[in-house]
């Protein structure tokens, strides 16, 4: 709190006396010797401010589709320690502190604040100057996001490390097609009332009390009447009129999507391989067949479904597998 102030402070003191002591100097010395640095191995001009982007020696820093307010208006010092004759662009503070002297905390947005945001890592995902990107992003997502999660992430708390999901994606069979319309159609990047940093409801553990308005993440894409409906006939997880998706999540002890689903990628209709279950994974055996699939796991005996009968069957009554 109290850097921030000094900051702050300093920030206001720089942007004041910036016009005077900064854009003069900068536009005489450049003026006069401008040439004669780009000839000699002699030190680049005394200035941190004024003309450094008019002046062709930092302009590719004001270049972009989206380039910082406070850049564009060369308030280079702002951010800067004005190193006189060494011209180092040193940050005046450690690079989280100088950007919250001028933005709110992006950590306040709830109570579980993404690693690099917490260690003020901001450049780790935002260019300070310029960018092709929206919000001054190095990348878009997933680019943005592999940085970090193309390798498994420490918590630094001793529990399991986050996994690499660039790998769980390369390995899937299926994708999930929400990932093409970028990793924050889920979760934020800075911060989220739930430790998976999502930006809507979903439960926190496999069980979750109740279903209604828990699955709100799944429900700004998919419809929440087909998964759920009464009318089995909306999804291909049925057994004939019975809708299963109904059976699992749509009941007091509601097992979450992800019970079945794998979020990023996974096999046929995005099934996970196992489901946890106490302190293993038990293999869930998902086999998709002609008229349905079938599932081995630790909750019950293989089962099988059957999305309708096959019309060779009727008008017998055929005998349904796995029931
Ligand atoms: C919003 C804060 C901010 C402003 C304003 C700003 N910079 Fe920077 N600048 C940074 C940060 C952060 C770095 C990276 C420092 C690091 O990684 O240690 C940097 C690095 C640099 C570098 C090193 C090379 C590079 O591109 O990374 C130069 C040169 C530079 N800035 C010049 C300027 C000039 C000239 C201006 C004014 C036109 C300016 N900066 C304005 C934050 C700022
Ligand atoms: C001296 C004040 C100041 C400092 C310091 C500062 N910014 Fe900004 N920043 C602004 C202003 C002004 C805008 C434009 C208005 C807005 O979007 O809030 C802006 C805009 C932004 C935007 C939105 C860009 C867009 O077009 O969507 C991002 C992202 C951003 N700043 C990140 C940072 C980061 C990261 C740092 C630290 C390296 C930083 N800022 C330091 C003043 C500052
Ligand atoms: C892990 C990547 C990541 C880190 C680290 C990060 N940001 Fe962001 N930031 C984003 C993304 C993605 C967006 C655009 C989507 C959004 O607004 O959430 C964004 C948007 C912003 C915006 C624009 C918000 C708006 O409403 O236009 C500001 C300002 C900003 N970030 C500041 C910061 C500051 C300050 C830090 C460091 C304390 C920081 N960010 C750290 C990824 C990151
Ligand atoms: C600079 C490295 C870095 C970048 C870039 C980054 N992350 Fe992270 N991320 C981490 C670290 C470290 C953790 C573990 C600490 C924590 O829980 O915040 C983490 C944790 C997470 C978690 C929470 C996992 C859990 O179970 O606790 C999610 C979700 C996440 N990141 C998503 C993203 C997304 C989406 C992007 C791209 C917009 C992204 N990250 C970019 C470093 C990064
Ligand atoms: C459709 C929504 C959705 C999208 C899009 C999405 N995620 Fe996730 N993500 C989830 C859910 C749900 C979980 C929790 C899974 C669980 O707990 O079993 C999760 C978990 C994570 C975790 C924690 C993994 C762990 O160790 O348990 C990370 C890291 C993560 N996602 C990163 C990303 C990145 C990077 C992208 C973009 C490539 C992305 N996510 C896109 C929904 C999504
Ligand atoms: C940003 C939009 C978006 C979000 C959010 C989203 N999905 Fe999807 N999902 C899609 C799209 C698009 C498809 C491909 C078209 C389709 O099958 O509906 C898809 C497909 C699927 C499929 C595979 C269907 C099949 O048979 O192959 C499953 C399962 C699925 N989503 C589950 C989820 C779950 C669980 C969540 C919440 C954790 C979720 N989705 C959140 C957009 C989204
Ligand atoms: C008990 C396991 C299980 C649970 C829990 C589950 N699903 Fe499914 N889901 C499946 C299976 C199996 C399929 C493939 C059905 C088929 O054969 O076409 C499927 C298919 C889907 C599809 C493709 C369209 C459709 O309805 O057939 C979507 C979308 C979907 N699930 C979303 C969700 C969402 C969202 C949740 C949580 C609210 C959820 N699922 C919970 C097993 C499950």
């Amino acid at each position: 709190m109290q850097k921030d102030t000094d900051t702050r402070g300093r920030i206001h003191r720089v942007l004041s006396s910036s016009v005077i002591a900064g854009v003069v100097p900068c536009l005489l010395l450049l003026a006069v010797d401008r040439a004669a640095y780009a000839q000699s191995d002699a030190e680049p001009p005394d200035v941190v401010s004024g003309s450094c982007l008019a002046a062709g020696c930092h302009s590719d820093l004001s270049r972009g589709k989206v380039v910082h307010e406070v850049v564009a208006e060369e308030s280079c010092d702002v951010c800067h320690e004005n190193s006189a004759n060494e011209h180092r662009f040193e940050m005046m503070d450690p690079i989280g502190d100088v950007c919250l002297a001028c933005h709110d905390d992006p950590a306040d947005l709830g109570g579980y604040v993404h690693g690099p945001v917490a260690e003020g890592r901001c450049t780790a995902c935002h260019d300070p100057h310029r960018s092709e990107h929206a919000s001054l992003l190095r990348e878009e997502s997933p680019a943005l996001c592999w940085q970090c999660h193309g390798r498994p992430q420490d918590r630094g708390d001793g529990r399991r490390a986050v996994l690499n999901i660039k790998k769980v994606l390369d390995e899937a069979e299926v994708v999930h097609e929400a990932v093409d319309y970028g990793c924050d159609s889920c979760h934020g990047a800075h911060a989220s009332d739930s430790e998976r940093l999502f930006n809507d409801t979903y439960p926190a553990r496999a069980y979750a009390e109740g279903y209604e308005g828990a699955y709100e993440l799944c429900f700004q894409c998919h419809e929440e009447s087909e998964v759920l409906g009464e009318d089995a006939s909306s999804t291909g997880f049925r057994d004939l009129e019975t809708n299963l998706h109904r059976v699992h999540v749509a009941r007091e002890k509601s097992r979450r999507c992800t019970f079945c689903h794998s979020p990023h990628g996974g096999g046929p209709h995005l099934t996970r391989k196992t489901v946890p279950f106490g302190k293993w994974d038990l293999p869930i055996g998902f086999t998709v067949t002609e008229t349905g699939g079938t599932c081995t796991t630790a909750c019950h005996e293989v089962r099988g479904y059957q999305k309708e009968i096959p019309e060779e069957a009727l008008p017998d009554s055929p005998e349904r597998s796995g029931k």
